[in-house]
């Protein structure tokens, strides 16, 4: 096709990021997809809001069928986040033969499996890789770039608004309240922030990363999860005081016979390459049986960084529809086994 008609379900932080790039970064996107990138719809909650449109013409609405339906749109990219109504809004996507790209680790994390199904039964692509660490391309650095081998641990910061706070605490003796705040204003904390401060929308991401690394379902239950809430500027000018940086740590591990997820706040030595992620940033140490060691960092929140990692997953999409492969590439690795049913 001449052009590649992309339909956004939500128009916040990332989406109009995702607009801003595909406008700004036009001509390398054409010249490696071959055809034009457009948005053409976007859903929003709020007709009356005031919106930046990077160029052209986009057609903002509140009915979710308008872009879900519309015969010219390729592909839907799901930005608003929620879990049911997105989910809802995707199989829909899916069955009506539409490649979608998300952002929502919640909703990859209790439904992946279901929809990824989905779309390889459409022969459809879904790509996620916005969804954990922003900016770092992890998803397919695990999937693909490591795709020969056998991982056995991922650690990790991998929630930016917590980041920003502990390390704006320690840094700058500002409260927890100041900095919560000033993470939501530039975006980076969810629309409910407790999910972040209490490590819930960590643990989502850890379980994706681990259901990846390990090829095995990995149960959002199954991750131990403590968050950063009750965390006081006195533990933090203490650690300080010892020689020690807080984080927050989510940690995948697996052993011969068992798996182990968690997500907790930890006291590293100043000396430890965690230590010095500041901010925002995300990392994540990687270690495979065969490569050895490996470190991804970067932004991990956003609305640039994590536009960058969506509109690459478009890139993705369009190479895979010029191919005719489209669907395979989705599919999550064959499971080993369930971590639950082992149990039993
Ligand atoms: P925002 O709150 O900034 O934007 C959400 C957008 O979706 C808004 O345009 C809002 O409309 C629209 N929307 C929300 N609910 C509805 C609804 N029920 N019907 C119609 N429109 C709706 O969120 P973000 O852009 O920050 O996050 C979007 C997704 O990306 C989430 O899943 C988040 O977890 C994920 N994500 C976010 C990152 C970040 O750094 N912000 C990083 C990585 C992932 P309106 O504009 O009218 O309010
Ligand atoms: N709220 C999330 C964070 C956004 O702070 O990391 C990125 O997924």
């Amino acid at each position: 096709s001449e052009q590649l008609a992309v339909g956004l379900l939500g128009y916040g932080t990332v989406g109009s990021g995702v607009a801003q790039i595909i406008h700004e970064h036009q001509e390398k996107l054409q010249h490696q997809i071959g055809c034009e990138v457009q948005v053409t719809k976007a859903l929003v909650s709020d007709m009356g809001k005031e919106r930046e449109v990077p160029s052209g013409h986009i057609e903002f609405t509140t009915d979710a069928d308008d872009v879900i339906n519309d015969p010219k749109i390729d592909v839907v990219v799901e930005v608003m986040g929620s879990i049911e109504q997105a989910r809802g809004y995707i199989l829909q996507a899916l069955n009506n033969h539409k490649h979608v790209v998300t952002a929502n680790k919640d909703l990859m994390a209790l439904h992946g499996t279901e929809l990824l199904q989905v779309a390889n039964d459409k022969r459809c692509d879904l790509f996620y890789e916005a969804s954990v660490a922003g900016g770092i391309p992890i998803l397919r650095s695990l999937t693909e770039g490591l795709a020969s081998d056998q991982i056995q641990k991922v650690m990790g910061i991998v929630n930016g608004t917590t980041n920003y706070i502990l390390t704006k605490m320690a840094n700058d003796n500002r409260s927890y309240d100041d900095v919560l705040a000033e993470a939501q204003e530039l975006g980076y904390a969810e629309a409910d922030p407790t999910a972040d401060v209490e490590g819930y929308d960590a643990a989502r991401k850890v379980a994706i990363l681990a259901t990846l690394s390990f090829s095995m379902n990995i149960d959002l239950d199954d991750v131990c999860v403590k968050g950063i809430s009750n965390v006081t500027e006195e533990d933090l000018a203490y650690s300080k005081q010892l020689g020690y940086t807080m984080k927050l740590i989510g940690l995948a591990n697996r052993t011969e016979d068992q798996v182990e997820v968690s997500v907790q706040p930890a006291l590293l030595p100043n000396e430890h390459p965690l230590a010095s992620v500041k901010d925002e940033f995300n990392a994540a140490y990687v270690y495979g049986e065969a490569v050895g060691e490996t470190m991804f960092y970067g932004p991990g929140a956003g609305k640039l960084p994590t536009a960058t990692a969506v509109v690459s997953d478009l890139v993705e999409v369009m190479k895979n529809m010029r191919l005719g492969v489209n669907g395979n590439s989705a599919v999550l690795p064959q499971y080993e086994k369930n971590l639950k049913a082992d149990e039993d």
